[in-house]
């Protein structure tokens, strides 16, 4: 993890500072903001199974109450927990509609997430990442460590590695990147901790690229909130192809897994083992919007709710998709070669 420099350690900025109290707090600012806008790649671990293998589902776009089928969602998601003993549960974001949580306290918290993920199965760690909608409200109250301590499966962190057996995680930030929502005037987005955001993307790119360098892991898998591809309404995330995707290719990762469209889909990338999965079903879905796509590429599209279940083995990676009635819509496995074993 890289660590800014200092304002107290540089000898010309404390120099400068002792003479003026106006320069010490201007470069105190700054040195502040330098540590905020560092990506701040938090390591985490999580056991295996006995024998080596993982299990998690992945959920993403949910809080709404329960409505437009959540709570169907999360009673599948309870019963396929159960029959693979999941080890947990990753959120590809956008954790609380419409924008985010107001605070700590908000009751959305409760509503939207503890009361509605209730099965046994479920109450394991979650592991989320922040969604456009998240930015919209509080960041910090999503982040908070309060919220863990009301409901302890609860976990978001911006950007973080989490270390499983042969299995390496990398949640990324995705909002940041894109453009449009520095420019967009009908919606305010809490950008604390983000800005400045050349600096922010800048720093969060290198760790990642770094981390991925020196992962050992069989099982390389990113997760952020943003697609890469889709062909869902929202689309290819050009931001994300031009800056996420050369470092995915470039260090062999396996899986990109991500939400924002709500829908579930399977692209695999035509000249690499990467595939590129979507886990955005977890409420409202039916949108109706999909494009033409590649077909050799395009391996799977629902556009209704439901989730992706991923097993882990020692040489292969199993993956499913269900919809609300728990029917099984799509299954693939590779070996982390080109090729996938069917
Ligand atoms: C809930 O799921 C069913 C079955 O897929 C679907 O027919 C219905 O439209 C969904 N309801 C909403 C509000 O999306």
């Amino acid at each position: 993890m890289p660590i800014p420099t200092s304002f107290s350690t540089h000898p010309t900025s404390q120099a400068m500072a002792m003479k003026s109290p106006t320069v010490h707090m201007l470069l105190y600012t700054v040195a502040l903001m330098a540590v905020m806008a560092v990506a701040d790649l938090q390591r985490l671990e999580h056991p295996v199974k006995a024998d080596g293998s993982l299990s998690f589902l992945v959920v993403g776009d949910w809080g709404r109450r329960g409505l437009y089928n959540q709570s169907n969602v999360a009673y599948q998601m309870g019963n396929i927990g159960e029959k693979m003993d999941v080890d947990f549960i990753v959120s590809t974001g956008d954790n609380f509609y419409d924008s985010g949580l107001v605070d700590e306290d908000d009751p959305a918290f409760y509503d939207s997430f503890t009361n509605i993920y209730t099965a046994p199965s479920l109450q394991k760690q979650w592991y989320a990442v922040l969604g456009n909608h998240d930015y919209r409200g509080n960041v910090l109250a999503q982040l908070s460590p309060v919220l863990t301590q009301r409901d302890n499966k609860w976990l978001c962190i911006k950007s973080f590695i989490l270390h499983a057996g042969n299995v390496e995680l990398f949640f990324v930030d995705t909002t940041p990147f894109q453009d449009k929502y520095f420019t967009d005037t009908d919606h305010t987005y809490d950008w604390r901790g983000v800005l400045p955001r050349e600096q922010y993307l800048t720093n969060l790119l290198k760790d990642v690229d770094v981390a991925l360098k020196e992962s050992t892991a069989k099982w390389k898998i990113v997760v952020g909130h943003h697609t890469i591809f889709s062909a869902g309404d929202h689309g290819n995330t050009q931001e994300l192809v031009d800056k996420l995707l050369p470092i995915l290719l470039e260090n062999e990762v396996n899986l990109y897994i991500n939400g924002h469209d709500h829908c579930l889909q399977h692209i695999s990338h035509a000249n690499s083992q990467l595939q590129f999965l979507t886990s955005g079903g977890g409420s409202k879905a039916w949108r109706g919007e999909i494009s033409r796509w590649n077909l050799d590429e395009m391996k799977f599209y629902y556009d209704g709710q439901g989730f992706m279940a991923v097993e882990v083995t020692e040489s292969e990676v199993h993956l499913t998709f269900y919809d609300i009635f728990g029917n099984i819509l799509h299954k693939w496995s590779g070996s982390g070669h080109k090729h996938s074993v069917m």
